[in-house]
């Protein structure tokens, strides 16, 4: 299958497996858990806007860094623009904050409350440019399914 018809797939099991669950903590660890699970991702997580720094959420995959600052990072910086950052290269990306050597591209999308940055989703790959617009896409669509 190809992974936009696995999105397309997971998008009804994502909406019925937040449906009458509120906790966004809840919500946001299962998210990760069938991200991970479906497409094997090195590691699937949220950061949580706290003050001026993201905080380290919800995740599956090996340790990740606790904080990070507004503007900082590959998560800081899609934050700051208020917009998905896809990195094909991670070592390309100025400013990268390496949580493990393994990770080779990257994407981030922000989870809004209207204009507001609540949090971004996070996911790393062990592959060199894993990720395009069909994920920013559907990674999109999936987050939003957390309000
Ligand atoms: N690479 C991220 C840091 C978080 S870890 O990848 C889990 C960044 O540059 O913001």
């Amino acid at each position: 299958m190809t992974r936009e018809n696995e999105y397309k797939r997971l998008l009804p099991s994502i909406k019925s497996l937040l449906e009458g669950e509120n906790d966004e903590i809840a919500n946001m660890a299962n998210i990760a858990a069938v991200l991970k699970e479906t497409f094997g991702f090195w590691w699937v997580g949220f950061y949580r806007v706290l003050g001026d720094e993201l905080l380290l959420g919800p995740f599956q995959g090996p340790v990740a860094c606790t904080r990070i600052k507004y503007g900082r990072g590959v998560c800081g910086s899609a934050w700051m623009r208020k917009e998905a950052i896809i990195v094909p290269d991670v070592e390309l990306f100025e400013g990268h904050i390496a949580c493990s050597a393994a990770s080779k591209s990257e994407i981030v999308i922000p989870l809004f409350c209207k204009d507001e940055v609540l949090g971004v989703l996070d996911i790393d790959s062990a592959k060199l440019n894993d990720f395009d617009e069909v994920d920013e896409k559907y990674l999109t669509l999936i987050v939003k399914c957390l309000h």
